[in-house]
């Protein structure tokens, strides 16, 4: 199945301090990331998506309520489906568009919420990175968000722009990248 002429939005979903983390140094997401209106507006994107998808420490530690969960993790070969809502996927066994495939999604959102591994794989497949960043938070030792420099540098570098600013606390900003 060609998916390049399919109308699927591939969206990431990060929230990060002023230095461009997402978790401190132990990989733990701090409380001064967490904002309420933040919150709201990305679970209700998880629950518009078709499929979420997640490394495996995120799934583990964060419950299920209910959605479509495709777990990425090297403890399988390619591709398992432990039940409807828990997909295991491995990249090196499997391309993400023969996972689609074979789940069947052919439109609608796929929402990528981490962690920085995950936001690597999907960095050039990214059809929309929805970047909302903390300004007082600093958290000099954590995880960035990418491997390979700040979000915005990252996210410009693989062809996305700022098509959207939204405020949604003072101090915490939404920008919508879009390619
Ligand atoms: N601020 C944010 O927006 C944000 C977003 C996401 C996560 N976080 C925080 O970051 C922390 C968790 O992130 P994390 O990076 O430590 O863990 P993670 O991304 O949830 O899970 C990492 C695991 O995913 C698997 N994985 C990732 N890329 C893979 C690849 N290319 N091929 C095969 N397996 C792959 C590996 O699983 P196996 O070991 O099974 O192979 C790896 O150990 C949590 O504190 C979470 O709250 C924050």
């Amino acid at each position: 199945m060609d998916l390049s002429s399919v109308s699927l939005e591939i969206i990431g979903h990060a929230v990060v301090s002023a230095d461009g983390r997402i978790a401190d140094q132990q990989r733990q997401m701090p409380a001064m990331l967490r904002n309420d209106k933040d919150w709201s507006r990305f679970q209700a994107a998880l629950d518009r998506a078709a499929l979420v998808v997640l490394g495996r420490l995120g799934h583990e530690a964060h419950p299920n309520p209910g959605r479509r969960r495709l777990v990425v993790t090297s403890r399988v070969a390619d591709f398992e489906e432990i039940d409807p809502q828990v997909l295991l996927w491995n990249p090196a066994g499997l391309e993400f568009d023969a996972v689609l495939a074979r789940l069947g999604i052919t439109a609608g959102e796929i929402a990528v919420t981490g962690g920085q591994a995950v936001f690597d794989l999907f960095l050039k497949r990214f059809t929309r990175f929805d970047l909302v960043t903390v300004d007082g938070a600093l958290i000099p030792d954590g995880v960035p968000c990418f491997s390979t420099g700040w979000p915005d540098e990252v996210l410009a570098q693989a062809g996305l722009r700022v098509r959207e600013r939204e405020a949604l606390d003072p101090g915490v900003r939404l920008e919508v990248w879009r390619r």
